[in-house]
Parts: structure tokens; C-alpha cells; sequence
């Protein structure tokens, strides 16, 4: 074979080798794309829901289709799920995802079908609910993904502020009005403060809870929505009434209602606050928990200590975690005036007294500066009787609690009013020695529980669990409380004879007696 036969025939070998391999290559792309548009739902879906103040709720779902097979993630905002199991298909599809929130699993259902280019999906939290029906559409990979973590900061012991010597006393627009507060309700409801004595009775602070929140602009700064036009307007308009204007904010990326929260932003929003004129903070958890373990709430919490106090403006700061990771014992070095012990509270007797009757072991962490935080009154809000609101306000007064009202108070009616400013009763809640109370006796439903006072004095509070009347007979002796004393009952605002060793009472169901004694 001549040389030029030999490379004819390398050539030729190597054009067919090309050939082949493109051929192989293009059914290759032909299978890939042919098993792309058969898994239609691999894609990254969003559902937008209006606020109604200029911000959205949304949620996203990051899908992976193999087969029957559906993997992925579900980020409703401040949650963010992994899908654990799924029956279906395209057709008609049932998602189940689940997160750790501390130590408790939150699952949520979906179910879905394909429909063109929308995915129509309704979701319920358990089989029993109601579910929500939205229609998704497809949005660019990586959008709704979770921020990376911000490294956490070396724990230090965040210098007390010098605020809250007595238990925060004002209003919070949670309870009542939730989603629904805005510029003109703030303005009326401090406006009611003033006019119906309750400024007067002690009550200081007007505090916006969550959904006051807009985006960030391009220097990253937050921003309001549209409820409220000018928070800076709104807190000269409050100062000039003698109030003090508190806010809402969340160290996870969002709020719990899934607003816009100040991660990564601490010392930015601080020195909005303080700009604005902001005196209180109420920082709650919720939304950093799809970042960060309960373990690591103190760094946290700390992060925003340091930057209230760096703004040098008087905030007073509310730590709010429902409690966990046994807050009262790390509170104050974080900063913390008051921290909850619970999770939310309800307009109920069966919420507000397990919550209130559940406070005991908590007594020796509370002190002037700092306190423990049973939630917000719900005095007023129409689901309990009188005598259980007058119980809720003795409970939470002996507790050395803050008083929150969480009604509407422009428009309650005279008992409830009397209720929030019974003055008798404010002043045990605003003892200057500071000391909540504990569970001295205990008989079925019948407790009693009692607070050293300032002075030498003590309180003493007679509560009936019970839904009947109930009569209790005690030996002061058996009180820890020794001698003869002048007591005063505070809400019959009447002095009571001193009539030896014994002390019977007659409590209604739900009710409760509040004794002041002094020497
Ligand atoms: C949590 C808090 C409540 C309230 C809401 C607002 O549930 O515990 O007190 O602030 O968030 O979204």
C-alpha cells in the first residue's frame, strides 16, 4: 500500500468516527431534552400573595421530577420545608414537606396538578384544615433561596441599658389587630391613652407589632409599607402626647408574619429606630429559625443587644422566643429588658391561666431590668368573663409581668377600663424591689401565691381555677406570713380586718382576691 493509500484510509476512518460520535451525541441531547419535557414539573414555582400594603407573601417551590419520583423544597417565606413524601404526578400530585422548629416537626401538605404553564396547588397544614388554593408560576432558578448564614459572634455580656427599672406598661397592636394596624390606629389609640386615663395610670408604651414592615432600598435600608406612610411623623406624633413609640422586628431574614426581618441588617435597622425615634424593640424569633438552631439564639439576640445599645438612644429591648432554650437564664446578658416565657397567648381562660399559673419556677430570674414576659393582656377582647380579666391582671401583676394591654382601647366599656387602671393593683406589678411572686399554698383548683413588696410590705393573691365558687380558709403561718398586719383588698379598694390567725375568703369561679399588707 502506497502512503497516500494508507492516509486515505486513515482519513476515512476518521470521518466515520465523527460521524458516529456526533450521531451518539445527538441522541444523547435528543434522550436528555426528551426526559426534560417528560418531568414537567422540575422547575422553580412561586405563588405571590398581596398584603394589601404594598408587600407580598410568597411561596416557593423548588421541584425536582424523576419518574414518580418529586423531591425538593418548599419556602413559604419564613418556613422552609423539604419534601418527605409524594404519591402522583403531573396530573394530580400530593407533596408532604417537614422542618424542625426547635424541637418540634412542622409538616405541610400540598396538593397539585399541572395545568398549562400554572401549577395549581392547595395547601393545608393538617388533613382537618381548610385549604388555601393558589395558582404558581414558573420563576428563574435560585430565586426565594434561603440567605447563606451569617457567621455568629464570641458570646460577651451586652452592658445593661438602664431601662425597664419596673415591668414595661403600655399597649401592643398584636392581639386586637394583627395584620390589620396602621398609621391612623396608632395615632387613635395613644390618642385614647391619653384621654382615658390610662397614660395617667402608668401606661407608657404604644407599640407597633409585625406587618409595619416594607422592603429595603438599594442601600439596604428598611422601609415602611404603605400602612404606614412615615414612621418618624407618626413617632414625633406619639412623644408629643408624653408616649413612647415601640416596634417589631425578627433576627431571621423575615418576621413571622413574612415581613421583612433584620438579618444582616442589625445595626443598620438600629440606627433607623433610633432615627425615627423608636423606644421599644420586640425581636422575635420566628423567621430565623430557617437559618439557625435554638443553641444558637443567644449570638443572635446579642447581635441586636449591641447594636440597640450602639445607636446610644434609650431602646428597651424584648426578646421574644416563646421561652426557649430557658431564656430568663440568658436574657439579660444579651441585652434583654424582658423576654417571653411562652408561646402566644389566646383571649381564653384556658390560654391565660396555664400560661399564668405556669410562671412559678421562673420567680428568682426576674429583677429590675429584666423580666420575664407571660405574653400580652388580652383584657378587653371580648372571649373571657370579668372576673377571668380581673384574675388575668392580678396573675400577671403579681408576676411582676408587663402590662401590655392588647384590646382596643378607644372604644371599651367602663369595667374593662377599671380593669387595666385599677391603680391598687398596677402598683404591686410596679413594686420598686422587683420580686414576682410565688406559689405559696395550693388546695385542688385553690392557689395562693405571694410578692414581698417594697418597704416591708407584702401582696397576696387568692385564685380560684375552678369554675365555681370556692371558700378557702388558710393560717397566715401557713402563708410564711407571721404577726398582725392592715390589709387592704384591691379591687373591693377597701381596708379588711385583721382577724387573727386564720384568713377565710370566699373566691368566685375563675376570680380572684388580691390582699396588700403592711405592717
Ligand atoms: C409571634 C409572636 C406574637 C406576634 C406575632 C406577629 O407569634 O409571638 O406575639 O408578635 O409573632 O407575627
Amino acid at each position: 500500500m502506497n502512503t497516500k493509500c494508507k492516509y486515505g484510509y486513515l482519513l476515512r476512518f476518521l470521518v466515520t468516527l465523527i460521524i458516529a460520535m456526533a450521531v451518539v451525541a445527538t441522541r444523547i441531547v435528543v434522550l436528555v431534552t426528551a426526559q426534560q419535557t417528560a418531568e414537567p414539573l422540575t422547575g422553580n414555582w412561586v405563588v405571590r400573595t398581596s398584603n394589601n400594603d404594598g408587600t407580598f407573601r410568597t411561596t416557593y417551590l423548588n421541584l425536582t421530577q424523576e419518574g414518580s419520583r418529586i423531591t425538593g423544597t418548599i419556602r413559604v417565606t419564613q418556613f422552609f420545608y423539604h419534601i418527605t413524601e409524594n404519591t402522583g404526578g403531573p396530573d394530580g400530585f400530593t407533596l408532604t414537606a417537614s422542618m424542625m422548629d426547635g424541637k418540634s416537626e412542622r409538616k405541610v401538605q400540598y396538593e397539585g396538578k399541572l395545568g398549562g404553564d400554572e401549577l395549581h396547588v392547595s395547601t393545608r397544614r393538617r388533613p382537618t384544615d381548610n385549604p388555601t388554593q393558589m395558582v404558581a408560576v414558573r420563576a428563574p432558578a435560585g430565586e426565594g433561596a434561603l440567605p447563606a448564614r451569617n457567621p455568629l459572634p464570641a458570646l460577651h455580656k451586652v452592658p445593661d441599658n438602664g431601662l425597664a427599672r419596673t415591668p414595661p406598661m403600655g399597649w401592643n397592636s398584636w392581639n386586637k389587630f394583627a395584620g390589620r394596624v396602621d398609621d391612623p390606629t396608632v395615632r387613635s389609640i395613644a390618642d385614647a391613652m391619653v384621654s382615658n386615663g390610662m397614660k395617667d395610670a402608668g401606661y407608657l408604651y404604644i407599640n407597633i407589632d409585625d406587618t409595619w414592615e416594607g422592603s429595603r432600598d438599594a442601600q439596604g435600608n428598611i422601609q415602611t409599607n404603605k400602612k404606614f406612610p412615615d414612621m418618624k411623623a407618626l413617632a414625633d406624633y406619639v412623644h408629643s402626647k408624653g408616649l413612647k413609640l415601640g416596634i417589631y422586628s425578627s433576627p431571621g431574614p423575615n418576621t413571622c408574619a413574612g415581613y421583612e426581618g433584620s438579618y444582616g441588617h442589625e445595626d443598620q435597622d438600629a440606627r433607623t429606630y433610633a432615627a425615627w425615634g423608636i423606644d421599644y424593640l420586640k425581636y422575635d424569633w420566628c423567621g430565623a429559625r430557617t437559618l439557625y438552631t435554638d443553641e444558637e439564639m443567644p449570638a443572635l439576640y446579642q447581635i441586636m443587644g449591641d447594636s440597640l445599645l450602639k445607636t446610644k438612644r434609650p431602646i428597651v429591648y424584648s426578646l421574644c422566643q416563646y421561652g426557649r432554650l430557658d431564656v430568663w437564664k440568658w436574657g439579660a446578658d444579651v441585652g434583654g429588658n424582658l423576654w417571653r416565657t411562652t408561646g402566644d397567648i389566646r383571649d381564653a381562660w384556658d390560654s391565660m391561666s396555664r400560661i399564668g399559673f405556669n410562671q412559678n419556677e421562673l420567680a428568682d430570674w426576674a429583677k429590675p431590668g429584666h423580666w420575664n414576659d407571660p405574653d400580652m393582656l388580652e383584657i378587653g377582647n371580648g372571649s373571657m368573663t370579668e372576673t377571668e380579666y380581673k384574675t388575668h391582671m392580678s396573675l400577671w401583676s403579681m408576676l411582676a409581668a408587663p402590662l401590655l394591654a392588647g384590646n382596643d382601647l378607644r372604644s371599651m366599656n367602663p369595667e374593662i377600663l377599671s380593669i387595666l387602671t385599677n391603680r391598687e393593683v398596677i402598683a404591686i406589678d410596679q413594686d420598686k424591689l422587683g420580686k414576682q411572686a410565688k406559689r405559696v399554698w395550693q388546695s385542688h383548683d385553690q392557689e395562693i401565691w405571694t410578692r414581698p413588696l417594697a418597704g416591708g410590705a407584702q401582696a397576696v393573691a387568692f385564685f380560684n381555677r375552678a369554675p365555681d365558687t370556692a371558700n378557702v380558709t388558710v393560717k397566715w403561718t401557713d402563708l410564711g406570713i407571721d404577726g398582725k398586719w392592715k390589709a387592704r383588698d384591691l379591687w373591693l379598694h377597701q381596708d379588711v380586718e385583721w382577724a387573727g390567725p386564720e384568713y377565710s375568703v370566699t373566691i368566685p369561679g375563675h376570680g380572684a382576691v388580691m390582699l396588700r399588707l403592711r405592717r
